[in-house]
């Protein structure tokens, strides 16, 4: 409040900062008035810069949330996935414990045959004058059978390895016969027939061998199951593979057993059912959720006659494709 009252000092005044310029005299109520609308707009301008604090600490404090959020999500996420892992790789090494039996009788043959032929060998050796090249082929044979059983086990520890998935280009036939030297004397043990009726010239399919491979496996060993009861004649399983002329390959795996209930056609791939004594009934949710994670469809249907088919519909690999 002043009595300058030129131009030059108002400017000068407001420009140090003033709010308001009231010039001498003075009306009382211009003056209350005035001062009134300072109070007012202060008051104003308090409330509003608690409002933005407020604010900037809700942003804040939802900020937080949303970190913490996606940290948990990410924690949870890798645990899912190390659960999964573990869970597949406990399903990989049950289906092979059943086979464990059928594989050390199939390891017997060639151990069997390297014994002989090594006594062999040494009778040769010991008879004067010594039969050398007999005694050659006697080994010849030693270290082809030792070959045939490091392959049995070679074929194992691929099965039981641990591991994060890989994506390659996968051969669908040469995946079907791998599990069917893999499970070959345990079909011969229990009295079955496993057929493979392979398409040629198949166009591969994008994903992790073992696990395609564990697919395959478990749809086998429920099909060996399936017609365990049936007449020796009976117990046939059949693995086949099919391209539909486009992008798509199907595997099928047929069995001669004795069905699926309607009912239960979809309970199957749920994890935990079983109707086996010792089953552990997650073959078939691995398998859905293997097939499913590589962009396919694993279904099941009743067979006209008796049985059923699995059926297995993986996308092709189109090298350097997304
Ligand atoms: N080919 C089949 N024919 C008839 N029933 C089947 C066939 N395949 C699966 N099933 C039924 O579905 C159930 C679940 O199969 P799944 O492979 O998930 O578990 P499982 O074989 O019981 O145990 P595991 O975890 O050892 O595989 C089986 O117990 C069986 O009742
Ligand atoms: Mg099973």
């Amino acid at each position: 409040m002043t009595s300058l009252a030129d131009t030059a000092s108002r400017v000068r005044g407001l420009e140090l900062g003033a709010v308001d310029y009231v010039t001498k005299p003075f009306v009382r109520a211009e003056l209350a008035a005035r001062v009134r609308a300072q109070i007012a707009v202060r008051a104003g301008a308090r409330a509003l810069a608690e409002k933005n604090a407020e604010l900037e600490r809700t942003a804040a404090e939802l900020a937080r949330a949303r970190d913490t959020l996606e940290a948990e999500v990410v924690r949870r996420t890798d645990e899912l996935m190390a659960t999964n892992q573990r869970l597949t790789h406990m399903n990989r090494v049950a289906a092979m414990s059943e086979l464990a039996a059928s594989i050390a009788h199939e390891l017997n043959q060639p151990l069997a045959a390297i014994l002989s032929n090594a006594q062999a060998a040494r009778r040769l050796l010991q008879k004067n004058p010594p039969d050398v090249t007999e005694a050659l082929a006697a080994l010849g044979d030693i270290v082809d059978d030792d070959r045939r059983a490091a392959t049995i086990i070679q074929r194992m520890r691929t099965m039981l390895k641990k591991g994060a998935p890989r994506t390659d280009g996968q051969d669908l036939n040469e995946l079907a016969r791998e599990v069917a030297r893999l499970v070959g004397n345990d079909v011969l043990l229990r009295g079955a027939t496993l057929r493979l009726d392979l398409a040629p010239g198949l166009p591969r399919v994008r994903g992790d061998g073992i696990q395609l491979q564990q697919v395959v496996l478990n749809l086998v060993v429920n099909a060996l199951d399936a017609v365990a009861d049936r007449p020796p004649d009976r117990r046939l399983v059949v693995v086949r593979t099919r391209g539909d002329g486009k992008d798509r390959v199907v595997l099928s795996v047929e069995d001669s057993g004795k069905g699926i209930a309607p009912a239960d056609m979809e309970r199957v791939f749920e994890a935990f059912y079983t109707t086996k004594a010792e089953g552990l009934g997650v073959g078939l949710a691995i398998s859905r959720s293997i097939v499913e994670a590589h962009g396919g469809r694993l279904s099941v249907e009743n067979n006209p006659g008796e049985g059923v088919t699995f059926r297995c519909q993986l996308p092709v690999w189109e090298e350097g494709g997304a």
